[in-house]
């Protein structure tokens, strides 16, 4: 074992979801094994603990894994399980986890962000439950960033990462597990793979866009091999550590040629995508876009028609800034609905106490209880179960659904690599004035409440505050600012825009019309143009 004398890097704070920073950072002397050394003095695990270690394939991952193998050799542990090809998704990482009974997963990745030397890397830490670290863990983790004084390793050479098999590093058993199969086997516990199957053989079609990112393998495995959707059916399906020079972040901008696919003539009966970690997904129909906040309702509203949640749901939970339109369907089926902040972490304890079974984010997240991430195969492949099993499309499924339930009319518009100040002095001023906006009319809007999101958790009372500013209208519109808490470059307003049609109202809108008035008050209400310059967002979702 050797000890390495070292100092506290500035900035080791985790984000959203973990530390994310660029390579080149990364790469500094000490940069990563700081971090690394952290986690493990101060995250609970037992003597001979067991560890995962899987990543998103991106440039660096290998490098980063092989140093954190020979840390964990060092640090006591007495297992590492880690992906073939240094490869794992996350939400196939948080099942590794809970399946082996490990201690706990270093997660590799910057999920959406572009990878290779000049673009990002991040390393995230997952608890016991398979989920994320919950903020008094990744507190902790912060505040022993800024103490630190040695990391441990021992000296070995690096592991084969792509032969399946066992390897001792010291006292340590490294086992390089086949990335897909445990995975593959829990989704065909979960849905009806005969139906989909069925469906498949009927005619049904799809595209599946795997963006050159973690999921081409599973996607290959299950769609292709399993489901027997016909060849070619993943595209991009094979991982580059660059992602091909694209962002795999699954959206109409990133992913515009699925887009094209399905509103062209050719367009096969549904279509999707999944990020850089596959946790995301994307879904589109016909000539439709699911918004993610539409997709969660859709989803809990059809649940029951798969296996896996054929007895109901226990509850439903959303970020705050996802629309409400699952709240609705909560109401509906008589059950829960949570509201939470920004952050998959946020749902872990909900999900651990059997209150919710179901939740899901506007920034393409989805998932339930069968892991403690969100997950994107598994929302394409309940989307799919759906399909099969009511022969439907996805246009009169989403027909139907706001006929019954109202439509929340969304979209959110973000404003990236804003300088810091003028970010941090327009959310300042925005805060100072919420007590004053009340009564006050925007673009022939009446603010009825407004204020900043705080939450206490109702499982274990932990309180977050300052989850994003609210701005809530007469009549059920709503405008949230927030700044993300995942770039690397600058800061990112992220502004969400909702709009409620109850039903018998004006189902077939178009969003962009239907939020035009929450635009423009959006301005009045944040100056954004007067403290940032802009006077269009970089991206809308
Ligand atoms: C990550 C987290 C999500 C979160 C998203 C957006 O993907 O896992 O839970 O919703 O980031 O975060 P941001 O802070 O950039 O809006
Ligand atoms: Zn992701």
């Amino acid at each position: 074992m050797v000890a390495r004398p070292t100092q506290p890097i500035a900035g080791q704070k985790p984000g959203t979801s973990g530390l994310r920073k660029k390579v080149k950072v990364f790469a500094q002397p000490n940069y990563a094994e700081n971090f690394i050394q952290t986690v493990f003095d101060v995250v609970e695990r037992p003597e001979n603990a067991t560890l995962v270690i899987g990543g998103d394939g991106r440039y660096h991952n290998r490098t980063v894994i092989q140093q954190a193998i020979r840390m964990a050799a060092a640090n006591g542990y007495a297992r590492v399980l880690v992906g073939q090809g240094g490869i794992l998704s996350t939400p196939a990482a948080s099942n590794v986890i809970r399946q082996y009974g490990a201690s706990g997963g270093l997660v590799l990745s910057a999920s959406h962000n572009p990878g290779g030397p000049d673009e990002d890397f991040g390393i995230k830490y997952n608890i016991a439950n398979g989920g994320p670290a919950p903020e008094s863990v990744t507190e902790a983790i912060y505040q022993r960033t800024c103490e630190i004084t040695e990391w441990r390793m021992v000296e070995a050479d690096d592991i084969d990462l792509d032969t399946i098999g066992t390897t001792q590093v010291g006292g340590l058993t490294v086992e390089v597990i086949d990335s897909v199969a445990d995975y593959a086997a829990l989704m065909e516990k979960l849905f009806d793979f005969d139906a989909i199957r069925a469906a498949v053989a009927g005619g049904l079609t799809m595209s599946f866009d795997a963006m050159h990112a973690v999921t081409g393998p599973y996607a290959r495995e299950i769609l292709e091999k399993r489901l027997g959707f016909a060849e070619g059916t993943v595209k991009n399906g094979v991982p580059l550590e660059d992602f091909g020079g694209h962002h795999p972040d699954p959206n109409a901008v990133h992913a515009h040629e699925l887009f094209e696919t399905m509103f062209g003539v050719a367009a096969p009966d549904f279509g999707a995508a999944s990020d850089g970690d596959g946790d995301r997904n994307l879904i589109v129909g016909k000539g439709i876009f699911v918004t993610p906040s539409d997709s969660l309702a859709m989803l809990a509203a059809n649940a029951h028609l798969a296996p896996a949640y054929a007895g109901g749901l226990k509850g439903i939970a959303r970020s705050m800034p996802t629309s409400a339109a699952a709240d609705r369907v909560a109401e509906a089926l008589g059950i829960p609905a949570y509201e939470t902040p920004t952050g998959w972490k946020f749902f872990g304890t909900l999900l651990d106490a059997g209150m919710a079974t179901i939740c899901g984010e506007e920034s393409a997240g989805t998932g339930s209880d069968h892991v403690r991430e969100k997950d994107g195969l598994w929302a394409v492949l309940l989307w799919l179960n759906i399909l099969a099993v009511r022969k439907q499309s996805v246009a009169q499924i989403a027909e139907e659904h706001w006929a019954k339930f109202g439509r929340n009319y969304y979209a959110r518009h973000d404003y990236e690599a804003l300088p810091t100040e003028a970010a941090n002095a327009l959310v300042a001023e925005l805060t100072a004035s919420l007590a004053s906006l009340p009564g006050q009319s925007f673009s022939g809007l009446t603010v009825a409440e407004a204020d900043s999101f705080g939450y206490t958790d109702p499982v274990d009372g932990s309180v977050s505050l300052n989850q994003g500013l609210r701005v809530l209208f007469e009549g059920g519109s709503r405008i949230v600012f927030r700044l993300s808490g995942t770039g690397t470059e600058g800061a990112t307003l992220r502004v969400y825009l909702e709009r409620y049609e109850p039903v018998g109202g004006d189902l077939a809108g178009h969003t962009p019309d239907k939020l035009a008035d929450l635009i423009t008050a959006a301005d009045a209400i944040a100056g954004i143009t007067r403290h940032t310059g802009r006077t269009e967002p970089t991206v809308i979702t």
